[in-house]
């Protein structure tokens, strides 16, 4: 049976109109595969439109004409709610700036996407732990992001993107505020993601020092991947071991299941805290002006077991990201 590929691009083009007779047409008709476990570096110049494609491919903005095709089926027959599902569980994206909330732990930082869920305090705290872990950042549980060096707050942001067992890490220019060695420290990271935790990795640099972790490179100019490259043989790196940890997840999960009484609220102190704060929160919103139109959902393929959620606990994710 052929590979179905984790993500699909098909004649993926983004104009931006600026005024009636302006448009920067950002991608044309660009289109590629990328498959389960892959590394991929997005390499070009500024403007070229890597950070446009990344978007599009998270669901964050849609396309002007083309397809984002994620495991199968076109992103733009997602129901709303089902793309807020999909970029809250299949996908965990990293940016350059690393949008942790400085009055908040390490811990509540990382937990953070999981606040309103419904998910029961003692779990979300567990699971934070065993991802601050997993980055190997056990010992900074207590700290807060003032007190920790650049490279370790993007690792405790990469720890959040990983909150919901993630299928794809997106990564935007990750190490772009970093100095050279924790910016390497980052990297080992993410392709330790990818090379032990079998993750797909879709990463955007400017450094082309990086290029040869990649499986493959897509080199981007002028709105168009203008040429794919095969790394035959990446380099090796020392892998990361904590990484193995993020496949014992669900074993957390189930360690703290019969935490029954704790029906509370995370961080109920904090909210008025991230209403001031939230600007500084991660990208995920909704574009409410981009409806997508309904179709009724049948599960895409190999999709990890998921814990089900009620109709109540979905709704009220939606309203907290359409807070945000
Ligand atoms: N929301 C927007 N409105 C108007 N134009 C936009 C918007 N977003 C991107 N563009 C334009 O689309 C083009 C591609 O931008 P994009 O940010 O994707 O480039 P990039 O390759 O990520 O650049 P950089 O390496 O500097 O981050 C640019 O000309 C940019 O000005
Ligand atoms: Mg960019």
């Amino acid at each position: 049976m052929a590979k179905i590929p984790v993500i699909k691009a098909i004649n993926l083009s983004k104009t931006f109109k600026l005024s009636k007779d302006n448009e920067v047409i950002a991608l044309h008709a660009v289109n590629f595969e990328i498959y389960s476990g892959e590394l991929i570096c997005f390499f070009g110049p500024s403007g070229c439109g890597k950070s446009t494609l990344l978007s599009m491919l998270a669901g964050l903005q849609p396309p002007t004409s083309g397809e984002v095709v994620v495991r199968g089926k076109n992103l733009a027959n997602y129901k709303k709610k089902e793309i807020s599902a999909y970029r809250r569980e299949k996908i965990g994206m990293v940016f350059q700036q690393f949008n942790l909330i400085l009055s908040m732990t390490v811990l509540e930082n990382i937990a953070l996407p999981m606040a309103f869920g419904g998910m029961k305090r003692k779990r979300r705290m567990q699971r934070a732990l065993h991802l601050l872990e997993v980055v190997g950042l056990g010992e900074k549980k207590k700290s807060v992001p003032a007190d920790l060096s650049g490279g370790q707050q993007q690792k405790v942001a990469i720890a959040r993107s990983l909150i919901n067992n993630p299928w794809i890490i997106m990564a935007d220019e990750p190490t772009g505020n970093l100095d050279s060695k924790s910016a390497d420290d980052v990297m080992k990271l993410l392709i330790s993601l990818s090379r032990k935790s079998k993750r797909t990795v879709i990463l955007i640099t400017h450094n082309p020092e990086y290029l040869q972790y990649a499986d493959r490179i897509f080199r981007m100019k002028d709105g168009r991947v203008d040429k794919i490259e095969v790394n035959a043989k990446t380099t090796k790196v020392e892998l990361v071991d904590s990484v193995a940890k993020l496949d014992k997840l669900k074993d957390v999960d189930d360690k703290s299941s019969d935490d029954s009484k704790d029906e509370e609220p995370i961080f109920s102190s904090e909210i008025g805290k991230i209403e001031d704060e939230k600007k500084e929160v991660l990208s995920e919103r909704e574009d409410e002006s981009n409806e997508i139109p309904a179709e009724e959902d049948k599960e895409a393929e190999n999709v990890e077991p998921r814990e089900a959620l009620s109709e109540k606990e979905d709704e009220s994710k939606e309203k907290e990201e359409i807070k945000q």
